[in-house]
C-alpha cells in the first residue's frame, strides 16, 4: 500500500492511490526536462495516462516564487517554505487526483531537490526533512547522476549560468563560474547522500540523450511491471569524506551491494 514519509495531508485515502508515482531527480541542467519530454509519449504509446508535473508549477505558489527569485532578497527559510507550499499544492490538487485515477505520474524533481538546496544553504536537515514528511513515497526515484565537470559544458552550451543555479546567494563574492562549481559540487554531494537514504535508482547521466533515455525506459518498464530493479542501478555507497573532496565523481563504488 502507498505510504507517506510520516504524516498525511488531511482526507487523503492512501489505499485509493492506485497509479504509479515516478520521480526524475537530478541537478540543474542534467537533462531532466529532456528525458521527461521523451518519456511521456513513450508511456502514452503503451496506453498509460500520464501526468507530468514539476517544481514551481502550482497554481498557488508558482508566480510568487518567480517574483521572489527575481528580487534576490527572500530569506532561505522563507524560500524553502514557499517551495514546500508549491509542492503541497501540486500534491493535493494534481498528483493525488491523478494517482487516484490510475495515472502514471512523472515528476521532474520531487522533495529531494528541495531538501538538497535547503541543506546546502545551511538549514537544519532534520527540520527540512520534517517539513516535507507529508510527501508520498514514490514507486521509484530515478536519479540522473553527473559529475560537475560533465555538467558545466552542458549548462554552458544551453542556457548558461543562472543566478540561483549557480548559488550566487551563497557565494556572492565569487564569479558565476566559480560559484556554480562550488554550489553544484555541494548539491551533488547531498544528492549522493540521499541516494542511500531514499533508495534512489541511479542512472549515469553523462552519456548522450538516447543512452540515458534507454536506461530510464528500462528502469521504468520494470517498475510498471512490478519487477525488481537491476542491481547495477542501486545507489552507490559514498566513500568516506566525499563531501570534502570537492567532487562527487569519486563516488562510484558499491553499485552491486544492493539488490
Ligand atoms: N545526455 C545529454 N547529453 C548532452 N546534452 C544533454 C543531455 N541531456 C540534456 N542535454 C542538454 O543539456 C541542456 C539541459 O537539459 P535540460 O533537460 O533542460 O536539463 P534540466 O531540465 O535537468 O535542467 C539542454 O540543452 C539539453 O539539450
Ligand atoms: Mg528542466
Amino acid at each position: 500500500m502507498r505510504e507517506t514519509y510520516s504524516v498525511s495531508l488531511p482526507k487523503m485515502n492512501l489505499a485509493e492511490l492506485t497509479g504509479r508515482l515516478i520521480v526524475i531527480e537530478g541537478t540543474d541542467g542534467v537533462g531532466r526536462s529532456t528525458q521527461t519530454k521523451l518519456l511521456r509519449p513513450w508511456l502514452e504509446q503503451q496506453g498509460h495516462a500520464v501526468l507530468d508535473t514539476g517544481i514551481k508549477r502550482s497554481q498557488l505558489a508558482a508566480k510568487g516564487i518567480q517574483q521572489a527569485k527575481e528580487g534576490h532578497t527572500l530569506g532561505r527559510i522563507t524560500l524553502s517554505l514557499f517551495y514546500a507550499t508549491d509542492f503541497a499544492d501540486r500534491l493535493e490538487n494534481e498528483i493525488v487526483p491523478a494517482l487516484r485515477a490510475g495515472f502514471v505520474v512523472l515528476t521532474d524533481r520531487y522533495i529531494y531537490s528541495l531538501m538538497a538546496r535547503a541543506i546546502v544553504r545551511g538549514l537544519d536537515p532534520a527540520w527540512i526533512h520534517n517539513v516535507h514528511s507529508f510527501a508520498l513515497k514514490p514507486d521509484a526515484i530515478f536519479y540522473l547522476r553527473i559529475g560537475v565537470d560533465d555538467l558545466i559544458p552542458r549548462v554552458v552550451f544551453s542556457n548558461g549560468f543562472d543566478y540561483w543555479e549557480s548559488g550566487m546567494d551563497l557565494y556572492p563574492s565569487e564569479d558565476m563560474y566559480e560559484s556554480f562549481r562550488k554550489y553544484q559540487t555541494a548539491l551533488l554531494a547531498q544528492f549522493d547522500k540521499m541516494a542511500q537514504e531514499y533508495d534512489f535508482t541511479v542512472i549515469d547521466a553523462s552519456p548522450d540523450i538516447h543512452t540515458v533515455f534507454e536506461r530510464l525506459r528500462s528502469g521504468i518498464s520494470r517498475v510498471l511491471k512490478g519487477e525488481p530493479r537491476e542491481p547495477l542501478f542501486a545507489a552507490p555507497v559514498p566513500e568516506v569524506g566525499v563531501q570534502d573532496s570537492g567532487t562527487t565523481e569519486v563516488v562510484s563504488t558499491g553499485k552491486a551491494n544492493r539488490p
